[in-house]
This record gives structure tokens, sequence and C-alpha cells, in this order.
């Protein structure tokens, strides 16, 4: 299992786990081949990269989510429908947002052993819906992991879940204009944060700490965030985990501008952000329960092998555990070995190989294999 950028994506390739739309169509499903008329329709329908199987680790299966694909596929409708509901009728279905979250932190919470391998792979016109679905995870998460009550998570999740309601306010040309914003069209975009709240707000059964989540979510812990430049514990508590969990997941997926970062790019970006953008410990606390080096990631050790990450390890999420299949000289090895990064302290990752480097390793060993299984 591995996430591969549509542009490193062959024919040939297997696709290791379904696709499905806003709708919950499958798009494309696990255990296809692909083929040229496949890698078109991910393109035409707005998708950035995949996970794919590779035959040499046929036998991996895919760390479970933290949350079920059942789960995500009807929180991910419900938002959608809250939205258009919302536009429609003015009215926003507390219900539905209410149950979705219940159900989300009751996902976490049966799932607390898990860490977060992978975004979810989105299409770009969805993008919004599952973002907000993987933010409010996030933000649960992070309150968990504070040791918030259910009452409190409640009201974290629901905020979060519709943290830019204040979107639907705006333009739909704006929002998806893919080239630079002029200052006037960054200031109207910027406005969503107050408009989230006069809606969120206008409804009594909506607590006003949710509201202050859409208010809030975009305030730095340095006072240079907006609408007010609030600083440091000026900002609720809700919002200083939210925008942790705003950053992070919008960094790990596609855009129509940019590739996803990887996970591992993602945390050093955010760590570096650390104490200016975000408050340090609750970029830890969520840092605590991300797999840093996913299951899949191609990575060099300190001897100077190269691995392939099978397995993670919850009490160290930088530590997983390595199969170690190439050598110094990018060469298969004979003999495959795993060592466990917590257990075996003499050696540990250096780096984790770009995709240009992964499709290079990986295409002449499997088109070798290839050839030895066909003649
Ligand atoms: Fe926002």
């Amino acid at each position: 299992m591995r996430r591969v950028s549509l542009e490193f994506v062959e024919p040939g390739m297997k696709v290791g786990r379904t696709i499905y739309n806003v709708d919950g169509r499958p798009l494309l499903v696990s255990g296809m081949v692909l083929n040229e008329n496949y890698i078109q329709r991910l393109r035409d329908y707005g998708i950035g990269s995949l996970i794919i199987k590779d035959d040499m680790f046929e036998e991996l299966e895919e760390p479970p989510d933290i949350i079920s694909e059942q789960t995500r596929l009807e929180s991910v409708k419900t938002v959608k429908e809250v939205f258009r509901n919302f536009e429609n009728k003015k009215r926003i279905d507390l219900k539905s947002v209410q149950k979705t979250v219940n159900i989300l932190i009751d996902d976490v919470l049966s799932n607390r052993e898990l860490l977060i391998n992978f975004s979810d792979i989105r299409t770009y016109d969805d993008y919004i819906f599952s973002h907000s679905v993987q933010v409010c995870v996030l933000s649960i998460i992070t309150g968990l992991s504070m040791g918030l009550d259910q009452l409190k998570l409640k009201e974290l999740g629901t905020g979060a879940l519709i943290h830019d309601i204040g979107k639907t306010r705006l333009e739909k040309e704006l929002l998806n204009k893919p080239g630079q914003l002029t200052p006037e069209e960054f200031n109207e975009i910027k406005r969503h944060s107050e408009h989230g709240f006069e809606i969120l707000r206008a409804n009594r059964e909506i607590s006003l700490l949710s509201a202050h989540i859409a208010f809030q979510h975009h305030e730095r812990w340095d006072g240079k965030g907006y609408p007010r430049g609030l600083r440091g514990e000026e900002i609720h508590l809700y919002s200083r985990i939210v925008s942790v969990a705003d950053v992070f997941d919008a960094l790990v997926a596609d855009r129509p501008y940019r590739k996803a970062f990887s996970t591992n790019q993602a945390i050093s970006l955010m760590r570096r952000m650390s104490g200016t953008q975000f408050e340090p410990n609750i970029l830890e606390l969520l840092m605590t329960n991300i797999a840093e080096f996913p299951i899949g990631s191609v990575v060099t050790l300190s001897s100077g092998e190269i691995g392939v990450v099978v397995d993670t390890n919850k009490e160290m999420p930088t530590q997983p555990v390595v199969r170690v299949v190439f050598n110094k000289r990018w060469k298969p090895l004979t003999t495959v070995r795993e060592i466990d990064l917590i257990k075996d302290n003499t050696v540990h990752i250096s780096r984790i190989l770009t995709e240009e480097e992964v499709s290079q390793l990986f295409k002449g060993v499997l088109s070798v294999k290839r050839t030895a299984t066909t003649s």
C-alpha cells in the first residue's frame, strides 16, 4: 500500500483502496488493475493521488482507519446535505450534525490504539465536505488526548464539523478560483469566519462555543491571524485545536494547484510554525496520534539500506517497523528482514524517499518480476 500521485500512476498498477465520490458511489474499486482509460477517468474526476497495492507486498493489509469506511461516507454525505440545506432553506439541520458528531466520537473512542495513517482520497469538488469530516476527526482525537469529557468533545466536534459553514455565503467562483487571489478577493474569503459565527450564533440550540470555532479558527497563537488578531489563550481552546487540525488536513490533501505534502513533510512544516501559528502543546498532542511514516512509506535507514514501513508503533509514532528490501546500492536483497525501530536503537530512519525515487526504485524491480512470471 502506498499513496501515489497521479503523475506517477501507471497502467498495470493495482488499486489498493476504493475511491468514492461524495454521494458514496464508488469511482474505482479496490483490486482493479489500472489501464489508460481508468487513469484518464481519475484525471477527469479531479483526483490527485490514489492508494495502490504493489505485488511485492501483496500480503500487507491496509491499516485500519480510525473511523470506518461507512462512517466516513455517511458523514461526508451529511456535511454536504447540511451545507446545501443551509443554502436553500437558511437553517442548519442540527440533528444531522449532532448525530454525525456522536458517531465520529464513538468510532474514535473504539479505535484509540490506532494511529492516523492516511488521509482519505477526495475529488477536488468534494474537498470541503471530506475536509470538514477529517478536521472533526482530528479535533476529537486531540480533544480526547487532552482528556476532554463527552460534553466538551461534542461541542468541539460540532464546531469543527461545520467550521467553514460561512463559506456558503461566498460566491462559488471565488471559492473555486484556481489562480492567485487579488488582495480584495482574499479579504472576501477571510470573511467566512464572521459569516460562520453569525450563522451559528443565530441558532440558539448550537453552543456559543461551537459558534466561536467558526469565528476563531483562523486566529494564530502569535496574534497574527484573522478576523480579530486574538493571541494565545484569548483564542478559545476549541479553536486552537481546530486550527491545528485544519492546517494539517489541508497540507496532506491534494489541491488543484499543488500536490499533497507527505505526512512527514506536513509535520516538519507545522513544527516550524509551533509557537507562532500554533499552540505548541496542542500541535504536539495531535502529532502523537499521527503515523509520521505511514505504512507503505519507502525510507532510507541510517545503515544506507532501503525499506518499506510495514507497521506502526502507537507508543512511538516516529519509530515504525521497517522491512528492509534494498541494499545501499538500491539492489533488491535476497533475504528480507524486518526491523522494529523501537526495539533496535542501532538504526533509525534517515529520510523518506521522494515519489520520483520510489517510482524509479520500484519500476526496475517490478518489471523484472513481471518478465520472470510471464516467461
Ligand atoms: Fe476556514
